[in-house]
């Protein structure tokens, strides 16, 4: 079954623009983001060089910059600063990637063997770093203090973020309350972000801003959980990146919490056990997470964050790029992207 079935609400958005629609409005903007990226991106030692090729070339969906420069033009025209830091985020969203790969042993990372698979473990870690530092020197660029203080807040929620998931691994008992902790920590707070630095740059009021950095929170949320339903049920070679990570790590996720919530005390230590001991299959535990429930519920939850970050907006003057931002909310959990 593919991960489309089993969305309840995906019949009735097929009419939505798709990414590269919406891309379309900052198409210009994100082609001078793109050439910031790979200028950064540069050794003069031909080694070195030899890894940031990879990286150089590693094309996700650019999710954030796209945030970043559509919240920009919800509010104002978009300024040299916004191409700034929308190649700022990728490069710290990049890094935390070549990272979460090497904790999570993923081999696939935007259809292709991942850096640390093709160049070791160390050679990684230090692209990771690399990237991180040639983020925080662009971003000295814009002489924002605000600008530089906000994502270096942010990159330290991450670390945490990963941390906290990484020292809980094999912790079956992982609350509700944690789980949203570590997922607004990694990944939430960096959309949310992305959305606020556009409209900081764009002259947002105080109440503009916020709209749309509650936007990328809860857009951030739905993002995440959709990930983790995915890494359960979905389809490597469509999303092009290794799957099953959190389930052989034992990384408890939101339908894995609502489904051992459900359970009786005897049959939550039965499973877990078996789990622990790797004697619970990937397509049994699918099974039981769809017979339990526990896999709609899940879906609702992150729908749940779709309306919020819907209604963030609101606050917000109607535009092409106000719709946007609606579309892209829904295809958050609309992954066939
Ligand atoms: C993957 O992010 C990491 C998560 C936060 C789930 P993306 O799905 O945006 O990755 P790319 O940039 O498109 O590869
Ligand atoms: C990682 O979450 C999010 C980051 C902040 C790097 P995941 O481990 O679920 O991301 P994927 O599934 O590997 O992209
Ligand atoms: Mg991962
Ligand atoms: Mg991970
Ligand atoms: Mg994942």
């Amino acid at each position: 079954m593919t991960a489309g079935l089993l969305l309840p609400t995906h019949q009735h958005y097929r009419g939505l623009p798709s990414l590269e629609a919406v891309a379309q409005l900052v198409a210009d903007d994100l082609h001078q983001v793109e050439q910031l990226f790979q200028h950064e991106i540069r050794s003069t030692i031909p080694e070195v060089q030899a890894v940031l090729d990879q990286i150089r070339f590693y094309r996700g969906k650019r999710l954030r910059p796209l945030l970043l420069l559509l919240a920009a033009k919800v509010v104002g025209p978009i300024q040299p600063e916004h191409h700034l830091l929308a190649a700022v985020l990728e490069m710290i969203h990049t890094a935390t990637l070549i990272h979460d790969d090497i904790l999570d042993g993923a081999q696939l990372r935007r259809h292709q063997v991942t850096v640390h698979v093709n160049w070791g473990v160390p050679a990684a870690v230090l692209a990771g770093d690399f990237l991180f530092s040639h983020a925080f020197t662009l971003a000295s660029y814009t002489r924002s203090t605000r600008a530089c203080q906000l994502i270096g807040q942010v990159t330290n929620r991450i670390c945490e973020g990963e941390m906290y998931q990484t020292l809980r691994q094999q912790h079956f008992d992982l609350s509700e309350e944690d789980y949203f902790r570590i997922i607004c920590a990694k990944t939430a707070e960096l959309t949310s972000l992305a959305c606020r630095l556009g409209a900081i740059f764009a002259q947002a009021q105080a109440d503009q801003e916020q709209a749309l950095a509650d936007y990328g929170l809860h857009l951030g949320l739905a993002f995440q959980i959709a990930d983790d339903i995915l890494d359960l049920i979905g389809n490597e070679q469509r999303l092009g990146k290794s799957l099953g990570t959190d389930w052989i790590l034992g990384k408890p996720t939101l339908p894995v919490i609502y489904w051992r919530d459900r359970l009786t005390a005897e049959q939550r230590n039965y499973y877990i056990q078996a789990w622990q001991q790797s004697r619970l299959a990937l397509s049994e535990l699918r099974a039981l997470l769809r017979e339990s429930g526990a896999l709609s519920a899940a879906w609702e939850r992150a729908e749940h964050h779709v309306q919020l970050a819907k209604k963030a907006l609101d606050f917000l003057p109607q535009s092409a790029e106000t719709e946007a931002l609606h579309a892209l909310a829904r295809f958050t959990i609309d992954r066939t992207f």
